[in-house]
């Protein structure tokens, strides 16, 4: 009998197949799908800070304006009694998929400014989230500031949400820092359980025919799992946090590559949105397939047993590695 359960974020999970944040994971009838299809762990969609802020602001007009007297008063919709704000329908759907699902229900926060939003991530562990993931979603284009100025954000709001909750965190993080594997390690000194390799950055395109910046918002292919799996390799052996990887996992033949380079978890999003939820069984099935045919017992015993430790001299394995590719390319 083949084991594929892991552990992740502390979590006790059947399998390393779990669903990232997307709109398949906010809809209580379709994350019942993903989980009845195999998941084992979702990610909710995001609660962005811009939503929370915005309304925060919009409360604070209206009180502000009540105070002044009815004629400023007028100038404002008047809260209807109804009202529901962004962050009550998230939590309020926290409830929902807890109440529906047996898997854990992962929270996600998404935002950048040090500005009270993240105390917010209470509000969230307190709705019944098993754990949340903090994306802070910075674009590096401001030339006064320092990579020490853009990691310490990423730590200040670590510190500043490990303050309020006591449940486990994992950190969403793109791969555009000057030191990968130091700025893991300093999260994972500041209280973080994980962390998640790598976000995708939706590039912006320019409109030949209106000459305006058009969002483009492109699914992954497995190239781009790569990268991922080359980051866990070298990571592995460095650090104790959970590692989950993102990012272009469609294939089995991804996800068995990740976990051997070291992946607690792999996320699914693309895939599923291309392929439907269904397609978690077909991947389990695989997965339980290959770990047969190659007298793997578990899914905790080939964990990383393909990494960086392997070799004696990481950065000479990394720069062999380099110059082989380079030379074998044949015209
Ligand atoms: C339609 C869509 C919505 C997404 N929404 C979020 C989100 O709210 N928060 C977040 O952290 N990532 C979000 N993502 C990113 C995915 O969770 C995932 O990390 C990314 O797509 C890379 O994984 P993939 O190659 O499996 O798609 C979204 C992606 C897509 C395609």
């Amino acid at each position: 009998m083949i084991d594929l359960s892991t552990e992740y974020l502390g979590l006790k999970l059947d399998n390393p197949l779990v669903p990232s944040s997307s709109p398949l994971t906010g809809n209580v009838d379709s994350a019942k799908q993903l989980e009845d299809a195999g998941a084992s762990a979702l990610v909710m969609p995001s609660l962005f800070e811009q939503e929370v802020q915005h309304e925060q602001k919009q409360l604070e007009r209206f009180v502000h304006s009540q105070a002044l007297g009815s004629y400023e008063a007028q100038s404002y919709q008047p809260i209807p009694e109804d009202y529901s704000s962004e962050l009550d329908s998230y939590l309020q759907k926290i409830e929902q998929l807890k109440a529906a699902l047996d898997i854990p229900v992962i929270a996600s926060l998404n935002g950048i400014s040090t500005s009270g939003w993240i105390d917010h991530g209470k509000d969230l562990q307190d709705a019944g989230a098993d754990a949340l993931e903090l994306n802070v979603y910075y674009i590096a284009a401001d030339p006064d500031k320092t990579s020490t100025d853009v990691e310490d954000l990423y730590l200040k709001l670590l510190a500043d949400l490990r303050e309020h909750i006591s449940i486990p965190v994992t950190m969403k993080l793109s791969s555009q820092f000057s030191s990968i594997a130091n700025m893991v390690r300093r999260l994972e000194q500041g209280g973080a359980n994980g962390v998640v390799l790598f976000n995708r950055f939706y590039q912006p395109d320019i409109d030949l025919e209106t000459l305006k910046i058009k969002p483009e918002l492109e699914l992954s292919n497995s190239n781009d799992s790569l990268l991922r799996i080359r980051w866990i390799a070298l990571l592995r052996s460095h650090v104790e946090l959970s590692l989950a990887a993102t990012g272009g996992f469609h294939h089995t033949e991804d996800i068995i590559k990740a976990l051997l380079a070291g992946a607690d978890v792999t996320y699914l999003c693309s895939v599923l949105l291309q392929e439907g939820p269904g397609y978690l069984a077909t991947l389990n099935q695989h997965l339980h397939d290959w770990l047969e045919e190659n007298e793997y017992e578990s899914v905790a015993q080939m964990k990383g047993s393909v990494n960086q430790s392997c070799a004696i001299n990481p950065e000479a394995l990394e720069h062999n590695n380099y110059m082989k590719v380079l030379k074998s390319y044949a015209r």
